[in-house]
């Protein structure tokens, strides 16, 4: 692949938990992810995104780290990491890892200094400690799970978590906090890693002391774009490495911001994983995505650990994704959810630009809302006063094999309980049959390699509930939204999403042709 490899490739998210386990301990694993490389080599990716596998008391599965140069012992080792990332490459694929800058953990090092050193003291300065306000907390800042921002501590001070009590925020304007983030990019740089994911990155500047500047306290303040300046400075140094943010930004523009040339190379494409399945308001994405990044290629995500799983969002009656509301247990019908899953997958692998696929999209995996309350580990359940469910539905480990759990996830119970209906689902049952998701994936995945990826292309007028456009390489990909069928463009069919009786293309079908 060129030197810009991250334009254009497929890049599938490992939640290390629940892809594989290798040591029976109903954990997934490095060993376990190890053993099936050659499965996502054939299924045709570029490269893997691994969420944090770092030590961790897993408070939020892994994002609450406690040490940003090691391997979490239930994961395996750095040395396993190592070899990880060497097999990986024999197989041409590259890693990206997931750095998480906003907040660290309770059980790191340094903040049990500060703990230790007390008020005032140099260690309670890398975060943000304060005193509190007649009894209650410095501000009235909200954590993003839920409940107050601030935790009081035993000598009486406040420090600030956005998200849960267990990661403590850093404070961005100490040197010492800039100048540790740079040497563990260095870190895993050294190691051979090829991308970094940036967590949370439009949160890590803050001033609680602000007078009200009609900007939001914590959310995509300039100083931001200090740090990610910084950052491409170091990564410019190796080659061919890549940083892509999590930047949730309802505005296109200021989203534009972080992909200035001397800063990340790509954002996650958070509108169009949220747009409901309706082809002007895609369309209305894909365009605003266009006009916004400019020279920046662009990315297109359907799923994530943090969302619900598209077949079951596209099978309710509202099929736009927000965090504010999950929409869980509305009615969702899981086979136009499936057909609907199967034409945005080709769609969206269609698309100019990079394309990022979260495990188990490729099987069809439903949201699993049923899971027990006891076995729910997502601090959003608890931090919500258990009025949302939170994200482990779309965390359950994966089907390999096998006709009942753990599915060949490993030997031992898997930590999150999967359902006996996805015997249908496993790896296993979808490789031998040609019209499954798994099968569907891996053709658009090797055809992808040819015909798609970075580059441009050019709408048709079509139907205003039809999407259809030609690629720079000739590749025309059509989408019908409408609820009948529309007669196919020229050009010889490559593939599609559902069968195409009568030579037309059924609602909530893609065909690509050529
Ligand atoms: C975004 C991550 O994707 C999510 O899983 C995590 O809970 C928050 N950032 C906090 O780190």
């Amino acid at each position: 692949m060129p030197e810009t490899w991250w334009r254009g490739a497929a890049i599938y998210q490992v939640y290390p938990r629940s892809f594989a386990d290798g040591n029976g301990d109903g954990v997934g694993d490095l060993a376990g992810l190890r053993t099936r490389l050659d499965h996502l080599a054939d299924l045709g990716i570029d490269a893997i995104w691994l969420n944090p596998w770092y030590p961790s008391p897993m408070a939020d599965g892994g994002y609450d780290v406690a040490d940003y140069r090691d391997i979490e012992p239930v994961f395996g080792t750095l040395a396993e990491a190592e070899a990880l990332i060497a097999e990986a490459h024999e197989r041409g694929i590259r890693i990206i890892v997931d750095v998480v800058p906003n907040h660290t953990s309770v059980a790191s090092a340094w903040f049990k200094a500060a703990l230790a050193a007390g008020p005032g003291s140099p260690e309670r300065a890398r975060f943000w400690f304060r005193p509190g306000v007649a009894g209650g907390p410095p501000n009235d800042w909200r954590s993003i799970f839920g409940g107050p921002a601030w935790t009081q501590v035993p000598d009486g001070e406040w420090y600030l978590h956005l998200f849960a009590p267990e990661q403590p925020d850093f404070n961005w304007t100490h040197p010492d906090v800039r100048v540790d983030f740079l040497d563990v990019l260095r870190f895993w740089f050294d190691r051979g890693v090829d991308g970094i994911r940036i967590d949370s990155a439009a949160v890590l500047v803050k001033d609680p002391d602000a007078e009200p500047d009609g900007l939001d306290p914590y959310t995509d303040r300039d100083g931001c774009h200090d740090i990610y300046r910084e950052w491409r400075r170091l990564t410019d140094t190796y080659p061919d490495r890549m940083l892509v943010g999590e930047v949730w930004l309802p505005d296109a523009e200021r989203l534009a911001r972080y992909l200035r040339p001397d800063e990340l190379h790509t954002v996650f494409n958070f509108p169009f994983l949220g747009a409901p399945w309706n082809a002007p308001a895609l369309r209305a994405v894909i365009d605003d995505t266009f006009t916004a990044l400019g020279d920046a290629p662009a990315t297109w995500v359907l799923s994530n650990h943090d969302v619900t799983r598209p077949v079951t969002r596209y099978g309710r009656p509202d099929t736009s994704f927000d965090h504010a509301d999950r929409k869980h247990g509305m009615a969702t019908d899981p086979s136009l959810g499936l057909r609907r899953a199967r034409a945005a997958a080709l769609l969206a692998l269609a698309l100019p630009g990079s394309v990022y696929i979260y495990q188990g999209e490729e099987l069809g995996l439903p949201e699993v809302e049923d899971l027990p309350d006891e076995v729910l580990q997502d601090p959003i359940w608890t931090r919500s006063g258990h009025t949302d469910r939170g994200r482990d539905g779309c965390r359950v480990p994966l089907p390999w094999s096998g006709t009942s759990p753990p599915f060949g996830f490993g030997t031992g119970t898997p930590w999150l309980p999967q359902p006996p209906e996805w015997k249908t689902l496993t790896v296993e049952a979808q490789s031998t049959d040609p019209d499954s998701m798994l099968s569907l994936y891996r053709t658009a995945l090797h055809l992808r390699r040819t015909h798609l990826g970075d580059g441009t292309l050019t709408w048709h007028d079509t139907h205003p509930d039809v999407l259809s456009f030609t690629r720079d390489t000739g590749l025309t990909c059509v989408t019908n939204l409408s609820p009948t069928p529309v007669p196919l463009p020229t050009g010889t069919l490559l593939l599609s999403s559902s069968p195409l009786p009568h030579n037309l293309l059924p609602p909530d079908t893609t065909a690509w042709l050529l």
